[in-house]
């Protein structure tokens, strides 16, 4: 998957070399693209933003280099166009669903906005030759959209064929569509079986896997109760099944 990132602060994404998504990059799974919007900025000062039309506090990103920005990087795409990302926090929410969504395109083009964000008209013209997404990581406001796109390429580059070392840590994951869908993972333990009096719950020692996928499910069920009630209110009944708890 190709992924290009145009910002002016390049530098914030240095975290895309660590880790996982860092070898993804050595071994060309992910290819990870920066540019520095203000190269497309041409006044002395290379300036980016301008004070909003309508008055209020904060200052907006100008169309212009915004334009011709996006405008170079998709004329170096050859046959698809990029789905273009814009991180805002007026935007529909990141879900694992929309990073599976993701996972499968064949190239992502994310924009990150400093100050109030990027002139509307920017999201407008873009929209009209390809999929533009306004995208919000959570009900907060970040000083700018570059940590929802570390958040973002994450969530992304990990579904990717090859990142993961087990396919299947994927598939237990909170939120994964199927048997956990909306359901938060329970407690996970590893040796030694007791430590500091705290004892791993029996039957995870049993060896019983029926016994101990129901365990999981209902401490599924438990947790998702306590942290996000309202997950539990909105499962979907046919997905439950006669022994899940009646929470
Ligand atoms: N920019 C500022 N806050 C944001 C958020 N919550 N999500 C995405 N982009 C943002």
């Amino acid at each position: 998957m190709r992924v290009d990132i145009i910002s002016i602060f390049p530098e914030y994404f240095a975290p895309l070399g660590v880790s996982l998504i860092g070898k993804a990059r050595e071994r060309g799974i992910l290819d990870v693209r920066l540019h520095q919007l203000r190269d497309w900025a041409h006044d002395v000062h290379r300036t980016v933003d301008d004070t909003p039309y309508g008055g209020g506090p904060g200052m907006v990103m100008k169309p212009d280099p915004w334009g011709e920005a996006i405008d170079a990087v998709l004329s170096t795409g050859q046959d698809a166009s990029a789905r273009i990302i814009v991180p805002t926090p007026s935007g529909v929410p990141f879900t694992q669903r929309l990073a599976m969504e993701y996972a499968a395109e064949p190239w992502l083009l994310f924009t990150p906005a400093r100050y109030e964000g990027i002139d509307s008209r920017v999201m407008v013209e873009y929209g009209t030759r390809t999929r533009v997404d306004e995208v919000s990581v959570g009900d907060y406001v970040l000083a700018g959209g570059e940590a929802a796109v570390l958040v973002m390429v994450e969530a992304v580059g990990r579904l990717l064929p090859g990142v993961l070392g087990n396919a299947c840590s994927a598939v237990d994951d909170s939120f994964a569509p199927g048997a956990m869908e909306n359901l938060l993972e329970g407690p996970v333990y590893t040796k030694p079986p007791e430590w500091r009096g705290h004892e791993v719950p029996e039957i995870l020692l049993s060896g019983h896997h029926g016994r101990i996928a129901r365990w999981r499910r209902d401490e599924a069920l438990r947790r998702t109760a306590r942290n996000r009630p309202e997950l539990l209110a909105a499962l979907d009944p046919r997905g439950l099944d006669k022994h899940d708890l009646k929470l």
